[in-house]
């Protein structure tokens, strides 16, 4: 089992922190010896990445460039631009997308963390979770997802 997990997210309105926040509560009870370290997108450098046990990636989804569908503008600088080419074989990973229904390309956020999996070589834990429209009402689904994380991990 990795020792700590990397959190490192991207959230402009607080909806990503949110989960991120549930996801953090839920895996001190499951896995209570397990180090958390929470990164902000904007903050992150490529050797967080590279130097992490095991990586969780939580990202809105965003208009960034211009088209819908893209990574958070953050996230989007941390993992296309700062690590283009970073290879990261068989770091186990994990990915949260948010978007919204009123948007036609809903939570597609996730391919930008799918293209960039197959890219940098990392081993995915379990399939990303996506969570649409506002967090706050969805905390069984997203606690339900962390079980099967904290079991990936074990
Ligand atoms: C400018 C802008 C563009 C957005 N584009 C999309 C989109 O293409 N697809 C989608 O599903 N949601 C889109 N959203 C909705 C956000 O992804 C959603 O509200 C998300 O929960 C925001 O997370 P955050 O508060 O952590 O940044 C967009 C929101 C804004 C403000």
């Amino acid at each position: 089992m990795p020792s700590s997990l990397t959190i490192i997210f991207a959230s402009i309105s607080g909806h990503t922190e949110h989960v991120v926040d549930v996801i953090e509560a839920s895996l001190k009870k499951s896995l209570p010896a397990l180090v958390v370290r929470r990164i902000r997108a904007e903050m992150a450098t490529k050797e967080d990445l590279e130097k992490a046990d095991a990586l969780l990636l939580a990202s809105g989804t965003w208009n960034t460039g211009g088209a819908e569908g893209q990574l958070n503008p953050y996230m989007h600088e941390l993992l296309i631009d700062k690590c283009k080419d970073t290879k990261l074989p068989a770091k186990p990973m994990a990915f949260v997308s948010l978007g919204d229904d009123r948007y036609y390309f809903t939570a597609r956020c996730t391919e930008g963390f799918l293209r960039f999996l197959k890219e940098c070589g990392g081993k995915q834990i379990l399939p990303p979770l996506i969570v649409v429209n506002e967090p706050y009402d969805q905390h069984e689904r997203i606690e339900r997802w962390t079980e099967k994380l904290a079991t990936g991990l074990r």
